[in-house]
């Protein structure tokens, strides 16, 4: 069965899918294109959009580049079935799979995407072509203490190079503070979605996540790397 977003929303009783919404990455679908127009991808090229949700970035790119082969892939295949269904999701293959053991070929495509989710570096590096691009929007280390520099010289050690970032850490914080003001004041309808200890749980999560980013002690970003 497949699900709409709304629906997805009440199933699973996820802040995060509230808060987000179809695009569920900061900056939404204009950081979606904002990596989209450094991906370097043509027509007849491989996409990978790794725990893509209900695959809004997928659908977007498959739908932008004609021709463009585009896989969706994400734990949990539920998030998939609703993307399918989904505007553009007919121009999308989805794959049920982690992205720590993704069932592909090495060096399978030429642009591999991880959007706020998880980004093992190893396995994204095997399954990106010899001059791939990597699309991430992430939470990066802030913190003056040598957090960022262990960040990328992480990826440069996958032989990644950093071609282009954008900063997302000032909309990152008014997002987790606008969710959580959107929380708080609806307490009701959330408590019914995701339970009296529900509630409460992610409305803790969320007051952490924004003391957090207020504190300087995390950023967000968009970050393209190319290697070739
Ligand atoms: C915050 S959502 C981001 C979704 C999507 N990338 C987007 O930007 O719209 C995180 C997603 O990552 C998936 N996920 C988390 N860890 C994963 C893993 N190890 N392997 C595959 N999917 C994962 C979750 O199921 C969820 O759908």
């Amino acid at each position: 069965m497949a699900y709409t977003l709304e629906q997805l929303g009440e199933r699973y009783g996820a802040w995060w899918i509230d808060a987000l919404g179809e695009h569920n990455h900061i900056g939404g679908l204009d950081s979606t294109r904002w990596l989209l127009d450094r991906a370097g991808l043509r027509p007849g090229d491989r996409m990978l959009d790794s725990g893509a949700f209900v695959g809004a970035a997928a659908r977007h790119a498959a739908t932008s580049i004609p021709g463009l082969r585009v896989v969706a892939t994400d734990m949990n295949p539920e998030f998939l079935q609703a993307g399918r269904e989904m505007e553009g999701g007919h121009a999308v293959d989805w794959v049920t799979a982690a992205t720590e053991r993704l069932p592909f070929a090495s060096a399978s495509f030429q642009s591999v995407w991880a959007l706020d989710t998880a980004m093992p570096p190893r396995e994204l590096a095997r399954v990106a072509a010899p001059r791939a691009t990597l699309c991430l929007c992430c939470e990066a280390p802030n913190d003056n203490r040598g957090g960022a520099e262990a960040f990328f010289e992480e990826w440069e050690e996958y032989g990644w190079r950093l071609s282009a970032h954008r900063a997302l850490s000032l909309e990152a914080t008014n997002t987790w503070r606008k969710a959580e003001a959107d929380v708080v004041w609806r307490h009701t309808f959330y408590e019914e979605r995701y339970g009296k200890r529900g509630y409460g749980g992610q409305l803790d999560l969320l007051t952490s996540l924004v003391q957090m980013y207020e504190r300087g002690e995390a950023g967000h970003g968009l970050y393209v790397f190319s290697r070739g």
